[in-house]
C-alpha cells in the first residue's frame, strides 16, 4: 500500500517532468495551428454574439398569437447560445488567445446581421433560421480547422453546439409549416 509519503514523493517528481512543465497554453500545437483554431472560433463567438442579442430583441417584442411560444422559445434558446459563448471564448483562453470580447468587435466580424424590433413574428423566426444556417457554416468550419490539427477538444466542444442547432432548426421549420 502506497504511504503518504510515496504519494508526495510521485507529486514532487511530476515537477520534474518536462512535459508537465511546458506551458499549459500551448498543448502542443504551433502558433500557426493556434491562429487557425481560435481564428475560426473567433468568427463563431462574433456571430453567436450578434444572434444572442437578435434572441433577446425577438424574446422581449414578439407579437400576435404566437407570442406565448415564441416568446419562451427564444428565451430558450438565448438561454442556449450564452452557455456555449462562455464555453468559446474560454476555449480561446485555452490556446493563450483573446477571445473578441466586445460589441464593436462583433458586429464587424459577424455575418449575421441585426434587425430592427418591429418585425412580424414570422419574420423574425426566419431571421433566426438564417441565422443557424450562417452558425452551422462557421461551426462547420470551425470543426475541420480543429480536426486539421488533431484538436479533439474543440471538434467535440462545436460538434455538440451543431447537433443543438441541427435540432432548433427543424423545430422553428415544423413551426413555420404549421
Ligand atoms: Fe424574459
Amino acid at each position: 500500500m502506497e504511504s503518504k509519503a510515496d504519494v508526495e514523493n510521485v507529486a514532487k517528481t511530476q515537477m520534474d517532468n518536462r512535459l508537465a512543465k511546458a506551458k499549459p497554453m500551448k498543448l502542443g500545437w504551433s502558433p500557426e495551428e493556434v491562429e487557425r483554431i481560435s481564428h475560426a472560433l473567433n468568427e463563431v463567438l462574433a456571430n453567436y454574439s450578434v444572434h444572442y442579442q437578435k434572441l433577446r430583441n425577438y424574446h422581449w417584442n414578439v407579437k400576435g398569437s404566437d407570442f406565448f411560444d415564441l416568446h419562451e422559445q427564444f428565451e430558450e434558446l438565448y438561454t442556449e447560445t450564452l452557455t456555449n459563448i462562455d464555453e468559446l471564448a474560454e476555449r480561446i483562453r485555452v490556446f493563450g488567445q483573446t477571445p473578441l470580447s466586445t460589441l464593436k468587435e462583433y458586429l464587424k466580424v459577424s455575418t449575421i446581421k441585426e434587425t430592427g424590433t418591429d418585425l412580424e413574428s414570422s419574420t423574425m423566426v426566419r431571421e433566426i433560421l438564417g441565422d443557424f444556417t450562417i452558425l452551422l457554416h462557421f461551426m462547420a468550419d470551425a470543426v475541420h480547422a480543429a480536426a486539421e490539427q488533431g484538436d479533439s477538444g474543440t471538434e467535440e466542444m462545436i460538434k455538440k453546439f451543431i447537433n443543438k442547432l441541427e435540432k432548433h432548426h427543424w423545430m422553428l421549420t415544423a413551426f413555420l409549416a404549421k
